[in-house]
């Protein structure tokens, strides 16, 4: 077997799949991230490691394999985020996640000192406040004392690997996160790390994707029911091995993927840049290759945020009759008509990455009247989210790149309705991949060919995943949706300065 383990935002998802790469069991544990101040966003990572091992367990009792039977581990998870241990491998602080909005001192302070165009040189990326390394600094800036103990700054899933394995390392997908890998070379830039002065031996070691990086040790094995020994290679950061799951390992082919961030991404044979930044150029799973993606900050967020305020009882009555509270809420939105009679959502409740790089951006509904309902409002929501996937969509076709074949994964394609949305911003068809157990499942292929059940990650892609639906954009729709996503630009353009 190969296990795939998603260290997500919202919780992490365990799959076990054969060595044919077909899928036997899954688990969720979902877990809370504290906001302890506005713009702030923080996680235990040693809520991660027990819910993770916790995960483990019940997978592999739900698959009835034995532990021994399971070849290699492939790990993935919310990229960005900041981990820092001292020296007995203690955690230091909570992390700092990636949606996190309070460095733009931080942000600035790259600008002046290092400069963006050296920034951009050295990483291939600008500062923004998403990227680890000005979380690192704003430790640096605001608490010293927890600064002066840092050992090691680790990833999400990098440190359940070091609890499951005692290595410290990374792979280079997630790294280009950091904002001090050299994306284009592939390994940690000595440049950068000078300039922002973090000794080197503060970072893991990098990987390829598809290699082994350590074994199980006999602690971790007891704590997660696995055997001690099993491999576990590099993984990738969650959007790498989405794209891995997705089948996204050739050029023309992109996903939309709405989890609680929403994603853009597309694969390239070489390194391509935007030259303002708003997409970001990183290393691809696939050995060799990179690849640019645009970020909606809050995308199934935004949903999810209307669900906890705002339909309370329809949650209620979701458990009770055992639905997905968001199928529920997506019914509501089909009585609404495409561009919800002129309600407009902007869903910057995180301030917006991709296209506007600004953190100070928050979210807004334009354009209510009396007559607007609360259907309106959700699907005003899906509408806006995909707006700005289009946005992203047109700076990826602006560098170049082909978009000939979307797919569509994450929450945010389960919902038929936000399917149909999707194809008609985006003004083409967009498909679905069989049996898509999203990250995990790209984590557990890469667990495949560093354990030699696959010869090249391309390889268990063309074996495995096929498309298993289409969604075609209509033509009434698509004519709606062009004119009202003029004006959700215009809103945004209108409000800026107010922000
Ligand atoms: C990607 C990003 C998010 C997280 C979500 O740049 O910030 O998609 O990876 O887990």
């Amino acid at each position: 077997g190969l296990l795939g383990i998603d260290v997500g935002t919202s919780g992490v998802k365990v799959v076990l799949c054969d060595e044919k790469g077909v899928c036997h069991a899954q688990t969720t544990r979902e877990y809370p991230f504290q906001q302890p101040r506005p713009g702030y966003v923080e996680q235990d990572p040693d809520v991660w490691w027990r819910e993770t091992a916790l995960a483990i367990r019940d997978v592999i009792r739900a698959a009835g394999v034995e532990p021994a039977a399971i070849k290699g581990i492939g790990l993935t998870g919310q990229m960005h985020s900041l981990v820092l241990l001292d020296k007995a491998g203690k955690v230091i602080r909570p992390a700092i996640l990636w949606s996190d909005q309070r460095t733009q001192a931080q942000v600035d302070w790259i600008a002046d000192h290092v400069g963006v165009e050296k920034t951009i040189q050295y990483t291939a990326n600008p500062p923004l406040t998403n990227f680890t390394a000005t979380k690192l600094l704003w430790v640096r800036d605001e608490e010293p004392e927890n600064y002066a103990r840092i050992d090691k700054v680790l990833l999400p899933k990098d440190y359940i690997r070091y609890r499951l394995t005692g290595a410290f390392a990374t792979d280079v997908s997630d790294a280009s996160g950091m904002l001090l890998l050299d994306v284009e070379k592939r390994c940690w830039s000595k440049e950068m790390c000078a300039a922002l002065d973090v000794p080197t031996a503060w970072l893991p070691e990098v990987y390829e994707s598809i290699n082994v990086t350590g074994e199980v040790s006999s602690e971790a094995a007891q704590a997660a029911g696995l055997a001690a020994g099993t491999k576990v290679v590099a993984g990738a950061g969650d959007q790498a091995a989405g794209a891995i799951g997705n089948g996204v390992v050739r050029p023309g082919v992109v996903s939309s993927t709405i989890g609680t961030s929403g994603v853009v991404f597309a694969y390239a044979d070489t390194i391509v840049k935007d030259p303002q930044g708003r997409l970001h150029t990183f290393c691809h799973a696939v050995p060799g290759a990179w690849h640019v993606m645009g970020v909606t900050q809050s995308a199934g967020g935004s949903l999810q945020w209307f669900r906890n305020e705002f339909a309370q009882l329809e949650q209620a009555t979701a458990n009770l009759i055992q639905r997905d509270p968001y199928e529920l809420l997506a019914l509501e939105a089909e009585k609404a008509p495409a561009g919800s009679d002129g309600l407009i959502y902007l869903p910057y409740l995180m301030g917006e990455r991709t296209p506007h790089l600004d953190p100070l951006a928050r979210g807004v509904f334009f354009g209510m009247t009396a007559r607007h309902q609360r259907a309106h409002f959700v699907r005003a929501i899906m509408e806006g989210v995909a707006y700005s996937l289009q946005d992203c969509m047109q700076l990826i076709r602006d560098l170049n790149l082909p978009i000939d074949h979307v797919r569509v994964s994450g929450g945010g394609a389960r919902s038929p309705l936000w399917r149909s949305i999707q194809a008609d911003v985006f003004a083409q068809s967009v498909y679905t991949v069989q049996a898509n157990e999203g990250p995990a499942f790209g984590a557990a292929l890469l667990a495949g060919v560093g354990s030699g059940c696959f010869a090249t990650i391309q390889d268990a892609c063309d074996e495995l995943i096929q498309t298993s639906g289409s969604t075609e954009a209509n033509a009434a729709n698509q004519a709606v949706y062009q004119q009202y996503h003029h004006l959700y630009g215009d809103v945004y353009r209108s409000l800026r300065s107010s922000f």
